[in-house]
């Protein structure tokens, strides 16, 4: 049985939806690319996911691919920090999502709010199909492929990571109790020494008995200390501290990614379903243009019209990227009828261009040597695969699949 440290790990995977946006650029890719540096991560492109939804048009998905893993790089994601790679090239995701389909209850699937809410939101396409049903199954055969502790989502995904954790629980509790599993974890105890039994067991009853959440972290934090026992005994005097069998897939939890407070030019959420965005190799020069387009607070008709900077789109980018002292500037300027709309833009261009510049120009070095991007995907899927059998093996073994 291996183990890795599920602390450590983190995986997050998008849908191929093309280009990114200074939505995405906020919201999530910064936030990866500081976890990077603090876990082991694991990104990967979520093709089987769009074709849940897309598969009459998955043509579309080898561009989109590319397009987007271009702007993860350019945008800072390190190869050699995260293993960054497509789905469909790990097949054990699918494996997973197949064996974990056998122990799921239909009743769980359904209940998952996405699942009602997007069949009606996207009631022009066909969405009555065992694949888009298995969207969350999936997800969650994703992410315990990897054994990953962390998962960073936004609010909409924290159900699926839900169902993930109870996926887990059910199948430790049916595949976690080895023949005389009991009788093991009690001389596994034994081996803690007399301090540490007793310690271990006095843990143990104030978690279950009492639902005690400190005694657990304890408990696992002297198993984690435990120099001369075995792997298998403490994973298994791991999910004994739980009450439930040996720990084969471990229980994930959502690292809430902030809402994104990025705003669009219209003062609406940004996305692309609202063309209210800027694309991350938006042409410099027409980002000044989009800015200087977009509407202010209709009360400012007039220059010498006082405004509300709180009625206006372009203060809530200003609340982005500004810093004190310009936005003192803009309250006074705005509230005083002192500065124009216009001249109020300007700061927000120089800091939305001097973002992008950087990342633009790492972008184009990659649009010129596709096969670059190709080969970090590549190599990423190898290393990712090689993770993925290792907790798939256990997954058989436990199942008591044939593993000749
Ligand atoms: N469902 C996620 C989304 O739409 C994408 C995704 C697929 C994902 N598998 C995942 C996210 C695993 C986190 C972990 O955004
Ligand atoms: Fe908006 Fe700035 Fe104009 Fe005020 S001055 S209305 S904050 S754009």
């Amino acid at each position: 049985m291996a183990t890795v440290d599920a602390g450590k790990r983190v995986l997050s995977g998008m849908r191929p939806t093309g280009r990114l946006h200074l939505g995405h650029l906020h919201g999530v890719i910064k936030n990866w690319v500081k976890l990077q540096h603090e876990y082991d991560c694991f990104f990967f492109v979520a093709d089987w996911h769009a074709l849940t939804t897309h598969y009459g048009d998955s043509h579309i998905f080898e561009n989109n691919i590319l397009e987007m893993v271009v702007d993860w790089l350019a945008a800072g994601v390190n190869p050699g920090s995260a293993s960054v790679f497509v789905q469909s090239h790990v097949p054990e995701h699918a494996e997973l999502h197949l064996l974990l389909s056998m122990l799921t209850p239909l009743g769980w699937l359904e209940r998952v709010p996405s699942y009602k809410d997007q069949q009606e939101r996207l009631h022009e396409k066909e969405l009555d199909t065992y694949g888009f049903l298995g969207y969350p199954l999936l997800q969650a055969a994703d992410i315990l492929i990897y054994r990953a502790g962390y998962v960073p989502v936004g609010a909409d995904q924290v159900a699926h990571v839900e169902l993930t954790r109870e996926v887990a629980r059910r199948f430790n509790h049916m595949y976690g109790r080895d023949a005389g599993y009991e009788e093991l974890a009690l001389a596994a105890i034994k081996k803690l020494g007399k301090k540490g039994a007793k310690l271990y067991s006095n843990l143990k009853k104030a978690y279950q008995e009492q639902g005690d959440h400190e005694a657990l972290l304890k408990g696992q934090a002297l198993l984690q200390e435990q120099q001369n026992i075995s792997l298998g005994d403490r994973e298994r005097l791991l999910g004994y501290l739980e009450g439930g069998g040996k720990i084969i897939l471990a229980e994930p939890s959502a690292l809430l990614t902030p809402a994104a407070k990025m705003p669009g030019l219209d003062g609406q959420k940004m996305s692309k379903s609202y063309e209210n965005t800027i694309s991350l190799r938006e042409p410099i020069e027409l980002i000044a243009n989009k800015i200087k387009k977009m509407p202010t607070d209709p009360a400012r008709i007039r220059l010498t019209d006082v405004g509300d900077p709180k009625k206006c789109p372009v203060w809530q980018l200003h609340e982005v990227y500004s810093d004190e002292e310009t936005k003192l500037w803009v309250a006074g300027g705005c509230t005083t009828a002192e500065i124009g709309c216009l001249e109020c833009k300007n700061p927000l261009i120089g800091s939305i261009v001097a973002e992008l510049e950087p990342i633009q120009k790492r972008a184009e070095e990659y649009e010129k040597d596709p096969d670059i991007v190709r080969s970090i995907i590549l190599e990423g899927g190898e290393a990712a695969r090689d993770e993925a059998r290792v907790t798939l093996n256990d997954v058989r073994v436990a199942m008591g699949l044939t593993n000749w």
